[in-house]
Order: structure tokens, then sequence, then C-alpha cells
């Protein structure tokens, strides 16, 4: 085994014992919501609590604790650079919206970067108890079972997710809606982009996208979905893209033109 190989591994394992320590903390603070302050970013819509900017705290301990050259990205406290070659890139609690309205649908995404790709990917369901997890060349699984993309399943037979937000490009997803609708698909949304890309690589959905993201909102699902067998539309990483919003499209095989064509009309 190489030293890289042992450097995926080890960072892969870490990984699966963060997503599930810190699943732990955020379930705690998911039943305990009631005493929480909701705080509000660009409008009020866009929610966030102590969870999330604790959760973030707990996984950034680890991670340096083990990997202090690794840098690390976190969608709460921002990037830090690394010398290492790895980069954590981490969404505490992705679906933060249904996490404080009381509904199952949020996780914990963890991913880990080299040379700009996802080489590890974790998705954490505490109220599902499902722990996604994949890394390069090794596949992916849910709770220890492998997963493999099914390639009978097309837009037409299966469900796609789609995701938005209200300040980036809201006309957009009308567009998007409306012409999978015409080519015999249709759509669902549950808050958590990270854990619908983990429905990809489940297979629940055929695919996803959402015009508007960012790093920590889908890398782990990347990772997640091309190791079970599909594909993704790059997203740029490299320097000062890292820190930005782009377009997400994540699907099984049989999907991805048709899902490339309402992207690019
Ligand atoms: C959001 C969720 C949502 C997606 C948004 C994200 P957050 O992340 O993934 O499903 O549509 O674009 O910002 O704020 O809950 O971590
Ligand atoms: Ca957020
Ligand atoms: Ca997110
Ligand atoms: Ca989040």
């Amino acid at each position: 085994m190489s030293m890289q190989d042992t450097d995926i591994d080890q960072r892969f394992s870490l990984a699966r014992s963060i997503a599930e320590e810190a699943g732990r903390l955020a379930l705690d603070y998911f039943e305990n919501r009631g005493s929480l302050v909701i705080e509000t970013k660009r409008d009020l819509q866009d929610v966030v609590s102590i969870a999330d900017r604790n959760v973030e705290t707990l996984i950034r301990d680890r991670v340096a604790a083990t990997f202090p050259r690794d840098g690390f990205l976190g969608e709460e406290f921002g990037h830090v650079e690394g010398s290492s070659g790895f980069t954590w890139v981490v969404d505490p609690i992705d679906g933060t919206a249904p996490f404080v309205n009381g509904m199952p649908t949020w996780c914990v995404s963890i991913a880990v970067l080299r040379g700009g790709v996802p080489v590890v990917g974790v998705v954490h369901v505490p109220c599902d108890d499902e722990l996604y997890a994949a890394a390069a060349g090794r596949g992916a699984s849910l709770n220890g079972k492998p997963l493999t993309l099914d390639p009978t399943r097309t837009i037409q037979n299966a469900m796609t997710g789609i995701g938005c937000n209200t300040y980036v490009a809201p006309e957009r997803v009308g567009q998007i809606i409306a012409g999978l609708l015409g080519i015999g698909g249709n759509f669902i949304r549950n808050g958590s982009g990270a854990l619908m890309l983990a429905y990809v690589a489940a297979g629940r959905l055929v695919g996803y996208y959402e015009p508007f993201m960012r790093a920590w909102d889908c890398m782990a699902g990347y990772c997640l979905v091309k190791e079970a067998g599909g594909d993704y539309l790059p997203f740029p990483v490299e320097g000062e893209a890292l820190l930005g919003g782009h377009p997400v499209l994540a699907s099984n095989l049989s999907a991805y033109s048709e899902l490339l064509a309402l992207h690019q009309g």
C-alpha cells in the first residue's frame, strides 16, 4: 500500500468517527431545540444557531488534534490554509432549516480534498441512524453495505432532488423544475442538499441539481456519488474558487446528460 493510500485511509477512518461524534452532539441539540436561540444570516430563511457553531468547533478540534497541517473549510468559521495537501471541507449541520423546524432531514457532512478532488466523503444522518461513507477507489457504503447505482433508474422512472436558496438566482429553480417536468421527471426537496446527494449515491434519487451551492454543501456527496458509480459536474475548488458558490449536479450515469441539458438550457 502506498503512502498516499495510507494518508487517505487514516483520514477516512477519522472522518467516520468524527461524523458519528458530531452527529451525537447535533442530535442532543436537536432533541433540546426548544431552548435554542435561532439567529438569521442573509434573510429570515437563512437560519443558524449555536448548534451549528459548536458542532463545527468539535470537528475542527478533532481534525487539528490528529492532522494539524491539514487545511480546513467550514460553513460557520471559514477557511484555514494547510500545508499537507489535504483540506477538510465540512458542513457541521446541513439542513439547518429542517433542524430548527423539528424535521429529521439534516446531516453532518465531512469531505477531505486532495489536489482539488474529494477523496473522502462522509454524511451522517443521526435521526435515521445512517452513515454514508466513501473514499476514492474504495467504493461507497451505507451503514457498511456497499452502494452501486442501478442504470435502469432514469429521470422518467425515479425522483430527482432539486435545491434552492432565496438569495442566488431563485428564478432558475422554476425553469429547471418546469424543464424536468417537461421531460417526464419529477422533483423533491427535503432541505438538505448534502443529504439528497447521499440519497443519489444510495439510489433513492436518480440525481440532484441546485443552481448555487458552496463546497461544504456538496463535496462529501460528490465523493459518495462518484464512488457509487455516478458522476458530477466539476466544482471549482482551486485557490479562491474554493470559497465561492457554483452549480451542483450529480446523478446516476443514465440521467446525467438530461440534467446537464437542463442546467445548460
Ligand atoms: C443549505 C441546504 C439546502 C440548500 C442550500 C444550502 P444549510 O445548507 O443544503 O438544502 O438548498 O443551498 O445552503 O444552510 O442548511 O447548511
Ligand atoms: Ca447555513
Ligand atoms: Ca449546507
Ligand atoms: Ca450548514
